[in-house]
């Protein structure tokens, strides 16, 4: 099967086409990663690419409860951990950074940090806070120009710190409704400067982050995710979504970047991205397309026999199966995932899901 094939990434070989999606898990108590965070993502070290959870550039970007950042001397420390117990595993493993913008809320900042976004419009929905519950987005401040050349600065030095750190490259999160996905869709930016209004404006934020990270850490290193015809975080898919994607695969293909990881959530309720869309962004970006959402070994394998250059992501399946790979291959069944304890802050589901060969001793 091509799933448990090698493919060449940049300047790595991966030993197989099976890709751990990103994935947000609040375990990084004081939003610094942990040995707990390691055993893991260590766990997990049979797939051929591992992508961390949404890991924030910078102290304005850590909207959720409990997550990872990449911008103090602390956090770096604590990623080597990770990325050093992963590389023991003969695995390979990628940041994924996410800058949150206006999904957030003030209580999960440190001091002094805020919620920004493209424009002062608010997302509905509510954001969950260790003090107080589920609280209601604010409204974020309008970036400046000055802000949006901070914030662009503040990636480029996460990626640089995720080298540092000893990750394998980095993926910009380019989907979901967070800050990249906010200046490209119109729903979220409203701006009258060369970042807002055109499809070629909106797209600028993404395009200039990921080749100011190209020319610091190499193309081969950088990476981007984008979720068309997404629904997520109160955005929803806009009049020219086609247009916008074939013009950021052909800009992403001349930097030269590693990979684009396309998202399809239509398994979970979001609408479906066409398959010709998916096929403009392959042919126009030239480069290796990651697929996921709603994937299992027999519907990957079916994407991998119709595209040379791709890999496949599972999300849920891989958190609660560390030995993933292992029972793909050998046909066996999958734990169950429990989603009580997806975002809770210890060990239990989390580092707790049996492998095959615990299951049966
Ligand atoms: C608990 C959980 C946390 C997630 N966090 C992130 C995240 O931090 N970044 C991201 O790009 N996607 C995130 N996702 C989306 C997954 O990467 C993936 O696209 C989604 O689960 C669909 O794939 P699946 O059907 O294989 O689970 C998350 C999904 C789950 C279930």
């Amino acid at each position: 099967m091509k799933l448990f094939s090698e493919l060449k990434l940049g300047n790595i070989t991966l030993k197989n086409r099976v890709v751990m999606a990103p994935m947000t898990r609040s375990r990084a108590i004081g939003n610094i990663p942990n040995a707990l965070m390691a055993e893991y993502y260590a766990q997990r070290a049979e797939g051929g690419l591992l992508i961390t959870e949404g890991i924030s550039p910078s102290p304005n970007g850590l909207g959720y409860a409990r997550i990872p950042g990449l911008f103090s001397k602390e956090q770096v420390e604590g990623w080597k951990l990770v990325t050093d117990a992963v590389h023991k595993n003969n695995g390979r493993i990628y940041a994924q950074l996410m800058h949150t913008g206006r999904i957030g809320h003030p209580n999960n900042l440190p001091e002094g940090a805020e919620i920004v976004g493209p424009s002062a419009i608010v997302a509905k929905g509510q954001m969950w806070t260790d003090e107080e519950g589920m609280l209601d987005h604010p409204t974020p401040k309008e970036m400046t120009a000055a802000d949006i050349e901070h914030t662009q600065n503040e990636y480029v030095q996460a990626a640089k710190n995720a080298v540092e750190a000893g990750f394998d490259g980095i993926e910009l999160h380019g989907a979901n409704g967070y800050l990249i996905d906010q200046f490209i869709n119109p729903g979220s930016n409203q701006r009258s400067d060369e970042y807002g209004g055109s499809m070629e404006n909106r797209a600028r934020f993404a395009i200039e982050v990921a080749q100011k990270t190209a020319d610091a850490i190499g193309a081969d290193k950088t990476a981007i995710r984008f979720s068309p015809y997404g629904a997520f975080n109160d955005l929803f898919p806009f009049e020219g979504t086609d247009e916008a994607y074939e013009y950021l695969a052909k800009e992403l293909g001349k930097i030269g970047i590693a990979y684009i990881h396309i998202v399809d959530h239509s398994s979970q309720g979001a609408p479906e991205v066409p398959k010709a869309t998916k096929d403009v962004i392959r042919d126009t970006f030239g480069g290796t397309i990651i697929y996921s959402g709603g994937l299992d070994k027999e519907s990957a394998e079916a994407i991998l026999q119709e595209n040379e250059n791709a890999l496949t992501a599972f999300g849920r399946p891989y958190l609660a199966n560390p030995d993933l790979v292992t029972r793909m291959q050998k046909d066996a069944p999958l734990n169950e995932m429990d989603p009580s304890t997806l975002y809770t802050a210890d060990e239990k589901g989390y580092t707790d899901y049996p492998t095959l060969d615990e299951v049966s001793a």
